[in-house]
């Protein structure tokens, strides 16, 4: 592996504090993780970092809609992430649509939140005025399911884009019942694509050039990756301008981040060099445990401003929207997760201006 893909420079806003120092869980300001000097390696940031010790593992009365450590404490708010949360202002209106720009939800660690990322974030986008696209492009169809879509009455999906020329794409888009938001849908036949496309010329562009007629309709076009680095994942990152990382916030979620880094670097050398990484994303954030907070400063250290300052917390209401086939925007339009990705699309906005 190329080790200098591992070093971002570190921009943590902390400095190290002995563990006699161990902070209560809750004064954000006050709190000094008790860390190994920070280490830019991420892989090595795992392994060094402790487990979190029982004193740090006190419990709130809710897990849902504990406000962000550092909120409310002074004239500048310090986020989840340990540093000052920038002013995120609502997007001005967007009179015309596109040229989109293109984001994928990619890592190669199963069950992280991209599906969710990518239903939510596109939702916030929609509420925004922003006319998005979402492509499901894992054949699990988790992210077709998650939008009420039964995979079994899918009479075309990307797979036919994909493999075949005799299909358009807008006979394959489906609306999604939320405004502005539409699905390239998908289901597990799309598996055989993987194999199938090796024989093509051009394989590694093919999604690129499933997308381009309607590049000028959308704003945005979200990807939903699915759980490896193969070739579909090659194809929505050469397709791509932007990679959006999301992370659960636990022990070992940095494992793995390195060898992205390295494919997306490789792709951008040989492929596609306009693709950069728009953010790690933190989700499944429990602001109870010391734990989680630990490993938001691990990813602050290693990967500094690459880090979203927004931060998804842990709620069963995620789950529960998916069941309900609606993105948490309209499911539960006013909890603090929904707000979480209306954030989290501000910000996006804010790194990735409409051009
Ligand atoms: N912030 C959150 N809080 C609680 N549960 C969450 C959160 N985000 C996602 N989940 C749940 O975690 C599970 C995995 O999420 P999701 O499907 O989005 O991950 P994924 O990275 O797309 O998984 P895969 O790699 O299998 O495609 C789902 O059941 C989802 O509802
Ligand atoms: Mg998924």
């Amino acid at each position: 592996m190329d080790e200098s893909t591992n070093s971002p420079v570190p921009t943590s806003q902390f400095g190290g504090s002995a563990a006699s120092e161990m902070p209560p869980v809750y004064p954000p300001a006050a709190w000094q993780p008790t860390l190994p000097p920070a280490n830019p390696d991420p892989e090595a940031s795992v392994t060094a970092m402790q487990p979190a010790p029982a004193t740090g593992t006190a419990t709130a009365p809710d897990e849902t809609e504990l406000a962000p450590p550092g909120d409310e404490i002074g004239p500048e708010k310090i986020g989840p992430t340990g540093r000052p949360l920038p002013d995120l202002p609502t997007p001005e209106p967007v009179h015309e649509h596109g040229p989109a720009r293109v984001i994928s939800m990619c890592n190669q660690k199963g069950g992280v939140g991209k599906t969710t990322t990518t239903i939510n974030l596109g939702a916030a986008l929609a509420e925004y005025g922003r006319k998005v696209l979402l492509v499901d492009f894992d054949p699990q169809g988790s992210l077709s399911v998650g939008l009420g879509l039964n995979p079994h009455e899918m009479d075309l999906t990307i797979y036919d884009l994909l493999l075949s020329r005799d299909y358009k794409i807008d006979e394959v888009i489906r609306p999604t019942g939320i405004d502005g938001l539409d699905i390239l849908p998908s289901n597990i036949d799309l598996s055989a694509a993987e194999v199938q496309l090796v024989q093509e010329v051009a394989r590694e562009q093919t999604l690129s050039r499933v997308l381009e007629p309607v590049m000028a309709d959308y704003d945005v076009v979200l990807i939903d990756c699915q759980p490896s680095l193969g070739l579909l994942t090659i194809n929505a990152l050469t397709a791509s301008d932007g990679v959006v990382v999301p992370l659960e916030c636990e022990y070992f979620a940095l494992r793995g981040v390195a060898l992205l880094k390295h494919t997306i670097d490789k792709v951008t050398e040989r492929l596609n060099p306009r693709l950069r990484i728009d953010g790690l994303l933190g989700t499944m954030f429990d602001g109870r445990t010391l734990h989680g907070r630990e490993v938001l400063q691990r990813l602050v250290d290693a990967w500094g401003e690459d880090v979203f300052h927004t931060v998804i917390r842990r709620t069963v209401k995620f789950s529960d929207s998916t069941v309900a086939g609606e993105p948490i925007t309209r499911y539960a339009g006013t909890s603090a997760g929904a707000e979480s990705y209306r954030q989290l699309a501000r910000e996006v906005l804010a790194r990735c201006p409409d051009e």
